[in-house]
């Protein structure tokens, strides 16, 4: 990192600092890509991140991960009963978990089994009753094993549906009863539980599908309460944290906003901060939660790069400068972007160039502004923990985010990451709160390279406004439906391809336009939706009567893998 120069240049090899295979594909929030790009042509801050102290923090329940694909949806359902949730490393030390003032420790599942060489352990201070434990799956089994009991291996998964007999309905199964429907997914079982610990629950394989022992705050279950598959998770999860443990449920959008806003405002002073403005949902809700904080002090750079979606940009003007009053620097650099992309027909080409052009605005516009102290990002949590992780090596998919760690050392300004304790769902509430616009606060994501990779083959100002009509119609249709929020994202594609067709009495040879719609958790795999005919028999006739230049619309029905999202 001694080299900027070289810093710049590997970096700027793709903008998501991945190897150059995962080339243009991100994963992470939507708009991570023009951060991206402002991070660059600011020479990059280091992340300087000013852990709240304990006193202010909410009650808090830590999650610790064992590894289960499952971590970050337990650290959500508690945070949906209004109650904060961390993710933490499996082997975070009962000191510093009292350190953070935290109310409650749930173990998460986990891949491993407990006889595992270097199976993931916890501290076994954690057993000591000090703070209420619930142990879940793996987690479980690590209590039952650290405490005496005995766990029995096992070649065979149970995976999926199961009945559980509840037969202690205080405590975990307070006001629940008989038998309920859950998820199960594991290996071993107990067999034997330790000294001290009585049977709560019991399903046909085991008669140990709860244990507790409420004299040592100690709880388990073998069953997943995250998962949707199993109704009453969420009473137990509720029973813990709340009847347990007695954390308080004031953790809503409407404080976080408070609190946040009072934290900006002292970190910066009198500083003069950032944010690069993409049209996304993140880098929207961080510059509106900074501007609450700090008004004038906040400039925000929005480049019009021309590879937008039909009346965005437009929406973006006049949320942010026109109904917030914010200093908005708005950079009509179509042409240029367009000049560029002439002649080019290569996605990574253009993917390149798009970058590149988007480094040099910026740095001509952060120039004119002179000095600048912080940097807003829209980074999220699970772009955090998703970074952390690799130390605890435990999780199985681990993603590396520019967006945290690895930044070069040539420090010329600090971050602001007011999102960065939240997940996507919860931004899009904080948005709702702040008053932003549900078309920019539930937008569906949208790649940085904008349009221009949904035109296969060469960019130009005509074959722009086709895919933009045509696009507008796919969404316009999808939201008329009431599908716009299910899918992941939908879109249409402008194809190489024309066609021959009839149009009244005359021959048509026009352009082939492709729809794309895919549901999907996270962008990583995703399955082509299935749209009602009807939803798609208007999409075709609408595009074909309403966009000149097109005379036929096909649907994509690809899943990824082997296809991928985009096209290109
Ligand atoms: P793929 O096409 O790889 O897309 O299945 C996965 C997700 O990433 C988005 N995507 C991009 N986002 N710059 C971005 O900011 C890009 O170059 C890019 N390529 C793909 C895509 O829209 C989907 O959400």
């Amino acid at each position: 990192m001694s080299d900027p120069t070289e810093t710049r240049l590997d970096r700027g090899r793709t903008v998501h600092g991945e190897a150059a295979n995962a080339g243009h594909r991100v994963l992470a929030p939507d708009d991570a890509e023009v951060e991206a790009y402002l991070e660059q042509a600011l020479h990059a801050p280091p992340p300087l991140r000013v852990e709240p102290e304990a006193a202010e923090q909410p009650d808090t329940v830590a999650v610790l991960d064992f590894g289960s694909q499952f971590a970050q949806l337990i650290a959500r359902r508690v945070r949906e009963l209004n109650v904060y949730s961390e993710l933490l490393p499996h082997d975070t030390t009962m000191a510093e978990l009292e350190r953070r003032g935290v109310r409650a420790v749930i173990l998460s599942g986990g891949p491993a089994s407990v006889y595992d060489d270097g199976a993931p352990k916890a501290d076994p201070a954690l057993w000591s009753g000090r703070i209420p434990v619930l142990g879940i799956c793996y987690g479980l089994q690590l209590m039952a094993l650290d405490l005496g009991g005995e766990v029995m291996p096992s070649s065979r998964r149970e995976y999926g549906p199961a009945t559980v007999s509840l037969t202690q309905v205080d405590g975990l199964f307070a006001g629940l009863e008989g038998e309920q429907p859950v998820w199960m997914s594991h290996g071993d079982s107990i067999v034997r539980p330790p000294e001290g610990f009585r049977a709560t629950a019991q399903t046909d394989s085991t008669p140990y599908a709860g244990l507790a022992d409420p004299g040592r705050n100690l709880y388990g279950i073998q069953f997943h309460p995250e998962v949707v598959h199993t109704p009453i998770g969420r009473d137990v999860l509720r029973n813990f944290v709340v009847g347990i443990a007695g954390a308080r449920q004031n953790w809503t959008a409407a404080n976080l906003v408070e609190t946040t806003v009072a934290d900006v405002r002292e970190r910066v002073g009198e500083g003069r901060v950032i944010c690069a403005l993409s049209g996304g949902v993140d880098s929207a809700v961080a510059a509106t939660l900074v501007h609450r904080a700090i008004g004038d002090q906040l400039t925000c750079i929005y480049v019009d790069h021309g590879l937008m979606r039909k009346r965005e940009s437009e929406l973006l003007r006049v949320t942010f400068e026109r109904d917030l009053g914010m200093n908005l620097v708005m950079v009509d650099a179509r042409e240029r972007f367009l000049r560029r992309l002439t002649g080019i027909e290569d996605p990574e080409e253009k993917r390149r160039i798009i970058g590149d052009e988007f480094i040099r605005v910026f740095e001509e516009e952060a120039a004119k502004i002179g000095q600048i102290d912080f940097l807003v990002q829209g980074t999220l949590y699970p772009d955090v923990i998703e970074s952390t992780t690799a130390e605890t090596k435990t999780a199985q998919k681990i993603k590396t985010h520019h967006n945290v760690g690895g930044l070069p050392a040539d420090l010329r300004f600090q971050l602001i990451e007011p999102l960065r304790y939240l997940f996507k769902d919860e931004v899009r509430t904080v948005g709702t709160e702040l008053g932003l616009p549900e078309p920019m606060v539930q937008r569906q994501p949208f790649p940085g390279p904008g349009l221009a990779i949904r035109i296969i083959g060469e960019v130009t100002g005509e074959r722009l406004e086709t895919l933009r009509e045509a696009d507008w119609i796919v969404i316009d249709e999808i939201k008329a439906a009431g599908l716009y929020r299910s899918l992941w994202q939908s879109f249409a594609i402008l194809t190489p391809v024309r066609s021959v067709g009839v149009m009244g009495d005359g021959r048509t040879y026009a352009n082939v336009v492709a729809v794309r719609a895919v549901t999907s958790d996270d962008g990583m795999t995703a399955d082509w939706a299935r749209l009602p005919y009807e939803v798609l028999a208007k999409i075709s006739s609408r595009i074909v009567n309403e966009v000149p230049g097109v005379n036929r619309v096909v649907y994509d029905i690809s899943s990824k893998p082997p296809a991928t999202i985009e096209w290109e």
